[in-house]
C-alpha cells in the first residue's frame, strides 16, 4: 500500500513539475531554460547569489526586449527593454498596479501596508499618505536629521586615535545613522545607536539585514509565493521586528493620544490619519482631534504595518547610498576632493552650519548620489502582476492576468547600452546626458514609485556632508564592492572598510 502511494506521489510530483515547466515553452515566447526544480533561481537556494543578483544574471545572460523565467515554479515575465519598462510602470500602469505580494487586509492588517496593498485600497492609502512627504514637510524635519548626524560624527571621532587614522566599516555606522533618523522622523522616539547599538529598533535592523537563510528565504517568498505567509501565519510564526513594531506603534499612539503630544514627526501624521481620516495638507498644522475608538479610520494593526514599512524600506536604502558613495569617493581620489571643496564652499557661505537650502545647492554631490543610485540601486529589483490581459506594444504576445513582472534595475542601470562603461563611478554622464533616461529608475517609476524618495535622498546626502566636512576619507586598495548572497536590498560583502582621519 505504501509503494503504491508513493509511486502515485512521485507520478504526480514529476507530472506536476514536467508541466510547470513547459510554461513557457507552450506560451512561445524566449524563455531561461530552467533548472528544474529552481527555476531561474538555482543560484538564490544555492547561497550563491541574492534574489536581486540571481535576476540580474538572468538579464545579462540574454538580449530580449522580454522573456519568460521561473521563480522556483512560479511562471513570471522577465521585462529587459527600458523603454518597455517604463511604459509598464506609467502609461500602462492600469494593467499592472499591484506588486501581488502577499497581502490580506480582513485578517491580517498588519500586512496591507502601502507596499502591499492593492487596487483601490493601495490608491486610497497612497492619496492619503502622500502629504506626509512634501519638502515642506521634510524641512520641518530636518532638524532631528542634523541631531542625527551630529551623533555620527561623535561616533566616528571617538573611534579615532588623537591625531591618527584608523579604518572603519561605515556601513555600519550608517545603518545606525539612517535607524536613528527613522526612530526619531517616523516613529518620534529618541535613541542613540551609537552609544547603545544593542537598543531594540538597532537590534530590528540586525534581524531585518542578518544573514540568516530562513528569515531571508522567508523575505524572498513574499515575492516569489505570497500564499506561503498565510501558512506561516496559521503556524503562528511570527516576525521578531513586525511584532516590535506593533508594540512601538501601539505604545507611542496610546501615549500622545493620552498627553496631547504634538511632534513634526510621520508618526504625527499617521494618528491624524487615524482619527480624521485624512493628513493636514498644511506644512505647520501638526495637530490632531482626539476621537473615540469607533470612529478611528484605521485599525491599531494597520497603522502599525505602515510603521513597519517605512522602517524596512527606508534604512537600508538610505544607508546603503550613503556608504557606497563614501566608497565610491575614496576609489576616486579626483573628484572626492571636488566634492569636499564644494561643501566646503556652501558651508563658508553658511556660517559653517549645514542648512536644508545649502545641501540643495550642492550640484555636484547631488549627481554623486544620482550615480550612485544607477550603480546600486537601493532595490536591485521593481516587480508588479499583470492586473488585466495585456498585449505587449510591438509584439504579438498579450501577457495573461495574473503573470508576475520582474524588472531588473540592477541589469538596466549596469547595462552599457544605456550607460556606456557601466562600472565606472561617473555622475558627469548626467550632466552631459550620455545616458538613457529610460533605463534609470532608482526609486521605480509612475504612481507607485518611492513614495519617500526625497527623504532617502535627503537623508543620505545629510550623512555623506557630516562625513566629509569632518573626516579624510581615502582606501588604497583599488576594488570593485562585491554584493553579498542574502537581503532584497544589495549588501556589500564584508562591509564598506574607508581609512578614516579627523581634518
Ligand atoms: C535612497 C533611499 C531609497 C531608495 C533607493 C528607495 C527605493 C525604492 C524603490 C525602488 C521602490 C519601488 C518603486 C516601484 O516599484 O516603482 C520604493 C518604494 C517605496 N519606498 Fe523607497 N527608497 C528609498 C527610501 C525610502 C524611505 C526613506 C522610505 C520611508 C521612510 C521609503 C518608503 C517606500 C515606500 C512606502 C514604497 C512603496 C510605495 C508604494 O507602493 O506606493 N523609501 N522605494
Amino acid at each position: 500500500m505504501f509503494i503504491y502511494l508513493l509511486i502515485t506521489a512521485v507520478s504526480v510530483s514529476v507530472f506536476y513539475l514536467w508541466k510547470t515547466f513547459k510554461y513557457w515553452e507552450n506560451e512561445g515566447i524566449p524563455f531561461d531554460k530552467p533548472n528544474i526544480p529552481f527555476g531561474s533561481l538555482k543560484s538564490l537556494m544555492t547561497r550563491e547569489r541574492s534574489f536581486g543578483m540571481a535576476i540580474y544574471d538572468v538579464y545579462n545572460k540574454y538580449k530580449y526586449p522580454f522573456l519568460g523565467i521561473y521563480l522556483m515554479f512560479r511562471p513570471a515575465i522577465l521585462i529587459r527593454d527600458a523603454t518597455l519598462s517604463k511604459t509598464i510602470l506609467t502609461k500602462d500602469f492600469p494593467s499592472f498596479h499591484d506588486r501581488g505580494i502577499y497581502v490580506d487586509e480582513e485578517n491580517d492588517p498588519f500586512s496591507a501596508h502601502l507596499f502591499a496593498a492593492e487596487g483601490q485600497s493601495w490608491k486610497s492609502l497612497r492619496n492619503k499618505l502622500t502629504p506626509s512627504f512634501t519638502s515642506g514637510k521634510l524641512k520641518a524635519m530636518y532638524p532631528t536629521i542634523l541631531e542625527t548626524a551630529e551623533k555620527l560624527t561623535n561616533s566616528l571621532k571617538e573611534q579615532l586615535p588623537k591625531g591618527g587614522s584608523k579604518i572603519i566599516e561605515i556601513k555600519d555606522l550608517m545603518d545606525s545613522f539612517a535607524i536613528d533618523i527613522i526612530a526619531s522622523v517616523i516613529f518620534g522616539i529618541e535613541i542613540d545607536s551609537f552609544k547603545e547599538p544593542n537598543n531594540e529598533f538597532r537590534m530590528a535592523g540586525r534581524t531585518s539585514n542578518k544573514p540568516n537563510f530562513l528569515e531571508n528565504l522567508r523575505g524572498a517568498a513574499l515575492f516569489l509565493f505570497p500564499q506561503l505567509e498565510r501558512v506561516f501565519k496559521l503556524l503562528n510564526i511570527k516576525g521578531e521586528t513586525q511584532e516590535f513594531m506593533k508594540k512601538v506603534v501601539k505604545e507611542t499612539v496610546e501615549f500622545r493620544e493620552k498627553n496631547n503630544v504634538v511632534r513634526k514627526d510621520l508618526m504625527q501624521m499617521l494618528i491624524q490619519l487615524r482619527n480624521s481620516g485624512k493628513i493636514n495638507e498644511e506644512d505647520d498644522n501638526w495637530k490632531f482631534q482626539t476621537v473615540s475608538e469607533d470612529l478611528k479610520s484605521m485599525s491599531m494593526e494597520k497603522l502599525s504595518g505602515q510603521g513597519f514599512l517605512f522602517f524596512a524600506a527606508g534604512f537600508e536604502t538610505t544607508s546603503g547610498t550613503a556608504s557606497y558613495l563614501l566608497y565610491e569617493l575614496t576609489q576616486n581620489p579626483e573628484l572626492r576632493d571636488r566634492v569636499v571643496e564644494e561643501i566646503e564652499e556652501v558651508l563658508a557661505k553658511y556660517d559653517r552650519k549645514l542648512t536644508y537650502e545649502g545641501m540643495q545647492e550642492m550640484k555636484l554631490l547631488d549627481k554623486c548620489v544620482m550615480e550612485t543610485s544607477r550603480k546600486y540601486p537601493g532595490l536591485p529589483i521593481l516587480n508588479r502582476v499583470c492586473t488585466q490581459d495585456y498585449k505587449v506594444p510591438e509584439s504579438h504576445y498579450t501577457i495573461k492576468k495574473g503573470t508576475p513582472i520582474i524588472i531588473s534595475l540592477m541589469g538596466l542601470h549596469r547595462d552599457p547600452e544605456h550607460f556606456p562603461d557601466p562600472l565606472k563611478f561617473d555622475p558627469e554622464r548626467f550632466e552631459n546626458n550620455l545616458y538613457n533616461p529610460s533605463a534609470y529608475m532608482p526609486f521605480g517609476e509612475g504612481p507607485r514609485n518611492c513614495i519617500a524618495f526625497r527623504m532617502g535622498r535627503v537623508g543620505a546626502m545629510t550623512g555623506v556632508i557630516s562625513v566629509l566636512s569632518n573626516f579624510n576619507i581615502e582606501c588604497k586598495e583599488k576594488r570593485e564592492l562585491e554584493i553579498d548572497n542574502y537581503s532584497i536590498a544589495i549588501v556589500p560583502k564584508g562591509g564598506v572598510n574607508i581609512k578614516f582621519t579627523r581634518k
